[in-house]
């Protein structure tokens, strides 16, 4: 992992020399004024920290959609977000790959701060997105779309990004489909493609928005199959979701959000057998029984 500052790699230096974990916040002043301020995770010398959300306030007009979030995903983790519709959700995960940038605050990707020059490259080389609507090229058959990212943006040489297709279709049990076009696949299929062709991009990161809310429910557990599959290897996953059945089985952690906050986080054992405050058991009460 890149070392996110001057600062950090003091830190970081001093922590391999006395060989203890860090976890704190770090300024840089230059000129007299504060060019950094983060607090990005060390553990054992090692900036652990893949995702992180400091003071992110966001405005559209004059609506504050996020309202000083502050959140951190750690490597390989596997966070859930679940809330009300228009609390955030998505603009969040929108924050965390560079499709909104945040009004004030700061958000970090691999130990990199996002900014409007580095955005396409960062998130380009660390993390893929998989939203409600598949997104998928409709021109393309399923192997134009799984080759398409790694041979134009990454290089890949074609017998290599097929080589890799091939192998990400049969993650998602659909080697058979190669050829098929998107608009001959039902939505399950259409969306286990669209993950198949996010692992194509082989980055730490993947954002899921929704992946099973525009399925029929006779395909969700398709979908939810191959993500439950996935959750078992290191990469991290953030995913907006109601599938409360599905976090628990595999968040590390889930978050609630309310009106632009984070209202309350928690393992999923604890959002199921002990939340805290009122709303969000309104919220579960709905979304569970
Ligand atoms: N591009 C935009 N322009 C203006 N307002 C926006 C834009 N994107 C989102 N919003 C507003 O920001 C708020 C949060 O939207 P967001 O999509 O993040 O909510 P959400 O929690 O994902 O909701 P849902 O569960 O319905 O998907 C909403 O009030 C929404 O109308
Ligand atoms: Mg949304």
């Amino acid at each position: 992992m890149r070392d996110p500052c001057v600062l950090c790699r003091v830190v970081l230096l001093t922590n391999n020399f006395l060989q203890i974990p860090y976890i704190g916040t770090c300024r840089l002043v230059l000129h007299g004024r504060p060019q950094y301020f983060q607090t990005l995770t060390f553990q054992d010398g090692v900036c652990v920290s893949m995702i992180k959300l400091s003071h992110v306030h966001k405005f559209f007009g004059p609506n504050e959609v996020l309202k000083d979030v502050n959140l951190e995903v750690k490597e390989g983790e596997k966070l859930v977000i679940i809330g009300p519709s228009g609390s955030g959700k998505s603009t969040t995960v929108r924050c965390m790959n560079g499709l909104e940038l945040p009004t004030s605050g700061q958000v970090f990707v691999n130990g990199v701060e996002l900014t409007r020059k580095n955005r396409t490259e960062l998130v380009r080389s660390t993390s893929s997105m998989v939203f409600q609507q598949f997104n998928l090229y409709p021109h393309l058959n399923v192997l134009g779309n799984l080759t398409l990212a790694p041979i134009k943006l990454f290089g890949k040489a074609r017998k290599e990004a097929e080589e890799l297709a091939y192998h990400y279709l049969e993650v998602v049990g659909l080697t058979d489909k190669a050829m098929a076009y998107p608009t001959t696949l039902s939505g399950g299929q259409q969306q286990r493609v669209a993950i198949a062709r996010a692992l194509c991009s082989q980055t730490k990161i993947i954002l899921f928005d929704e992946p099973t809310s525009a399925l029929d429910p006779e395909t969700v557990q398709e979908v939810l199959n191959v993500m439950v599959k996935l959750a078992s290897e290191s990469i991290t996953m953030v995913i907006v979701t109601h599938e409360m059945g599905f976090a628990r089985e595999v968040a590390d952690r889930v978050i609630f959000m309310d009106y632009g906050t984070i209202l309350e986080e928690g393992t999923p054992e604890h959002f199921f057998v002990n939340p805290i405050h009122d709303r969000v058991k309104q919220f579960l009460g709905k979304i569970l029984y």
